[in-house]
């Protein structure tokens, strides 16, 4: 496993993945029932944006920084901006917060919040960040094995896999992940984080799910650009399983904001079903 959140932390891509997040969590907790959130690719908790890694990338410039020098990003940020905020102190951004604190900081203390992550460096920092919340702990584990038994069948549930797409059986074990929930707990929201390279690799994903049984799906996408480069991450999605409904307008406004930086005439953002 060679992937290390910290090189793409805050860019584009966290910021559709975290914006969607916030949104389904703002919207499972308006009952007063709890809710059980499972992160099957959790990462470390937070990231130095000033750190070597992420430094090097620069992609946070065109993520969260641009998102914050914006006052008039689009109501659907509000959330993010103020995690990013609060863990800033207020002051100028260095730190951004992972899928593990913005979860976190978003449930109740009646919620319950796994999060699992193989590498035990970043395990080892997630356990650290997560100290604070009782209701949350940190795993070892594999995130995909993991999801289904963490959940049971009459608790409400949100599970977040946003698996860092290195191994050649992600999509597979996606399929085969969003399967085992649903059977475990129908009414769970599932919510999946996606590259988009070329077209034809995410249709064959939402096939698979399609074959699996797997219906009322709803995505999110972003694209920066046309995807006539399949070698390079041209824009992202979030597939959404079970999406709370009346969510459409406010997630195809953090879409496009992202998608078309400058009026970017390439960039597209927009949220749909997929027929079946
Ligand atoms: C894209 S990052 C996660 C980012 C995090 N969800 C966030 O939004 O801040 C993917 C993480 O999954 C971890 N990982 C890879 N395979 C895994 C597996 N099967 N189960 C759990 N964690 C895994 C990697 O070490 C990496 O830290």
């Amino acid at each position: 496993m060679n992937y290390r959140h910290t090189f793409h932390a805050g860019n584009f891509a966290d910021l559709v993945k975290h914006a969607t997040l916030l949104l389904l969590i703002e919207r499972l907790t308006l009952s007063l029932d709890p809710l059980v959130v499972v992160d099957t690719h959790a990462g470390a908790g937070a990231y130095d944006l000033q750190g070597e890694a992420a430094a090097k990338s620069g992609e946070a410039q065109a993520g969260i920084l641009r998102l914050i020098a914006d006052a008039q990003a689009p109501a659907a940020f509000s959330a993010l901006k103020q995690a990013v905020i609060a863990l800033n102190g207020g002051g100028p951004v260095r730190f951004y917060p992972g899928s593990p604190l913005l979860i976190a900081g978003a449930l109740r203390p009646t919620d319950h919040y796994l999060a699992c992550e193989l590498r035990s460096d970043d395990h080892a920092t997630l356990q650290q960040a997560l100290k604070p919340y009782a209701f949350a702990s940190a795993r070892q584990a594999d995130g995909y094995a993991a999801a289904p038994g963490a959940l049971e069948s009459k608790r409400r549930a949100l599970v977040l896999i946003d698996p860092p797409f290195e191994a050649s059986d992600d999509y597979g074990r996606i399929s085969e992940a969003v399967a085992a929930i649903l059977s475990r707990q129908p009414q769970a929201t599932i919510a999946v984080w996606v590259p988009l390279k070329d077209l034809e690799t995410f249709d064959a994903l939402l096939r698979r799910l399609e074959d699996a049984g797997v219906s009322d799906m709803l995505v999110a996408e972003a694209r920066l650009r046309r995807l006539t480069d399949p070698l390079k991450m041209n824009g992202c999605a979030m597939l959404l399983v079970g999406a709370p409904v009346g969510l459409d307008h406010t997630l195809t406004e953090v879409v496009q904001w992202v998608a078309r930086p400058l009026e970017n005439a390439d960039g597209l953002g927009r949220v749909w079903r997929p027929a079946g």
